[in-house]
């Protein structure tokens, strides 16, 4: 069992994902602490339901980044989490965070990076005009939506689309992939390569053929994801 913590802003719809696949044994993680930096969050209902611990760690009561960072870095640790799973949360880390846990944090992303990085790349592949979209599941390093890509899957964009249709087609998708690499991750399938990731004996490319839901996924997901 991988011991992670899931740090999240918002709906924890991710987040919810994660906790299912656990649930289901499909998923070989288990949640150490649920950090919000807001406390609205309802992500935070969501992991009290399944009585898992939580913490609110509001980024204003801090002088910086960097404390902010910090303190959640010590929550982390005292929870005995090893990996950090970032699923809608809205802050920037600093280095404080990233070289906390090295090659241990991952991030995802609701469109096709190096496309539309940044809050809102839905509505900005929608406004576009862009065929396709979809999502991402990468390393964090230093920069935004930046590090070393596990898994993307692709979902069509159509002309009457905005950032909400297409970010609930692109959503689905999410829920899918990031259980998928999380637990490439437990499972120490990852190596990292420079700016690539080798996923060790990576699936072939999944497509679903659904005229109302195609998508094609790579690396292709594992029973169950
Ligand atoms: C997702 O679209 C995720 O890709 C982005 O923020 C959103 C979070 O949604 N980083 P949720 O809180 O998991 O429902």
């Amino acid at each position: 069992m991988l011991p992670i913590a899931v740090l999240i802003s918002g709906s924890g719809s991710n987040l919810q994902s994660i906790i299912d696949r656990i649930e289901q044994n499909v998923l070989h993680a288990e949640i150490k602490v649920v950090i919000s930096n807001k406390a609205e969050a309802y992500g935070l209902t969501r992991a009290k339901k399944h009585n898992l611990p939580t913490e609110v760690i509001e980024h204003q009561n801090f002088s910086s980044r960097e404390e902010f960072d910090q303190a959640m870095v010590e929550v982390i640790k005292a929870a005995g989490a090893e990996a950090v799973i970032l699923a809608g949360f809205m802050r920037i880390l600093t280095p404080v965070f990233i070289q906390a846990f090295p090659n241990k944090i991952l991030n995802i992303h609701p469109a096709i990076l190096p496309s539309f990085p940044g809050v809102h790349g839905q509505a900005q592949a929608a406004d576009y005009g862009v065929r396709f979209s979809g999502c991402t599941v990468h390393f964090v390093d230093e920069k935004m939506d930046h590090g070393p890509i596990i898994i993307q899957a692709v979902v069509p964009a159509y002309t009457n689309d905005d950032g909400q249709s297409l970010g609930q087609r692109i959503l689905k998708w999410e829920h899918r992939i990031y259980p998928q690499a999380i637990e490439w991750l437990a499972q120490g399938r990852l190596k990292i390569v420079g700016r690539k990731v080798e996923v060790e004996n990576s699936p072939a490319v999944f497509v679903q053929v659904d005229e109302n839901e195609p998508a094609l996924v790579n690396p292709g997901l594992e029973r169950g994801f």
